[in-house]
């Protein structure tokens, strides 16, 4: 008999970065535990890797349920036992200067992308037996702060920060820990603004490789911080932006 599938966790894989990352995982031969709130979208997501091929199951959950993380986790290891790796990809932003940024706003971004994320991950190390790795979902704007996107930004650096704290509290168990910080990803995120001709002339104008990202972009990062073959990186954050953060592109 063959190694056994790595059982690994994706959070909002119902579209976007975390649809693609769960596919490919899948097609490598990974148990996919894909985890959303729109059962629906979820549900679709599943069937297009078991009609491919691959082992998926769905989970509801809202990240914001922090007291439900346990139960979910639970029952992941009821049926596949323990979970060797988790990619953290549920997100979320709202929009604003911080002069109108409502208590709201900020229980909702906060709630998910830092609250939701770490308590989520709480759970499942507590599940992961012998190691296991944990991909964090940042953001360039964890770095360089977008004008409207203040609450977003330091969001994303906590969860930066979470992810090297996390590095070091984890690492007794075997777990490591990284982060990936995708630069302009076009998907229903912020499908808004690239329908918007200026930005994303403005995107590509700044970007050396002179194109938004697609969530396949980011795909091959997590899945070499899953890997072995990043087994001595841990507490890193990959930039994923096609050269966006470090250039400053002038008309010369
Ligand atoms: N798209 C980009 O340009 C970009 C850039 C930098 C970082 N990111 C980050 O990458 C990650 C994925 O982004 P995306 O563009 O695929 O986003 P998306 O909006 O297409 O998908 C987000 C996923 O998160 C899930 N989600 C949101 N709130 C949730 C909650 N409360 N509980 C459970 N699931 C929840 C959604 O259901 C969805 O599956 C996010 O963390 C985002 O912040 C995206």
């Amino acid at each position: 008999m063959g190694e056994p599938a790595p059982v690994v966790v994706v959070t909002g894989a119902s579209r976007g970065i975390g649809r693609a990352v769960a596919e490919a995982l899948a097609r490598e031969g990974a148990w996919v535990w894909a985890i959303a709130r729109d059962g629906g979208a979820l549900a679709d997501v599943v069937t297009a890797i078991r009609e491919a091929g691959g082992r998926a199951d769905p989970l509801i959950y809202d990240l914001l349920e922090i007291q439900q993380a346990p139960r979910i986790v639970g029952e992941i290891v009821d049926r596949a036992g323990a979970i060797d790796g988790l990619v953290n990809n549920a997100g979320t932003t709202r929009r604003g200067p911080l002069t109108t940024i409502t208590p709201d706003d900020y229980e909702t971004v906060m709630g998910v992308n830092v609250k939701g994320l770490l308590f989520f991950t709480q759970a499942v190390v507590a599940s992961m037996a012998s190691g296991g790795a944990i991909v964090n979902l940042a953001s360039l704007n964890a770095f360089d702060v977008l004008k409207g996107a203040g609450l977003y930004a330091a969001s994303k650096a906590a969860v930066v920060q979470l992810t090297r704290a996390m590095a070091i509290d984890f690492a007794d168990r075997g777990i490591r820990v990284n982060a990936v910080a995708p630069g302009f990803i076009e998907t229903d995120f912020n499908a808004a603004l690239w329908a918007r001709p200026e930005l994303r002339g403005w995107v590509t104008a700044n970007t050396p490789l002179q194109r938004l990202g697609r969530p396949d972009d980011v795909v091959g990062v997590i899945r070499f911080l899953l890997s072995p073959d990043s087994q001595f990186v841990n507490g890193a954050v990959y930039v994923v932006d096609g050269g966006f953060l470090p250039t400053r592109l002038w008309p010369l």
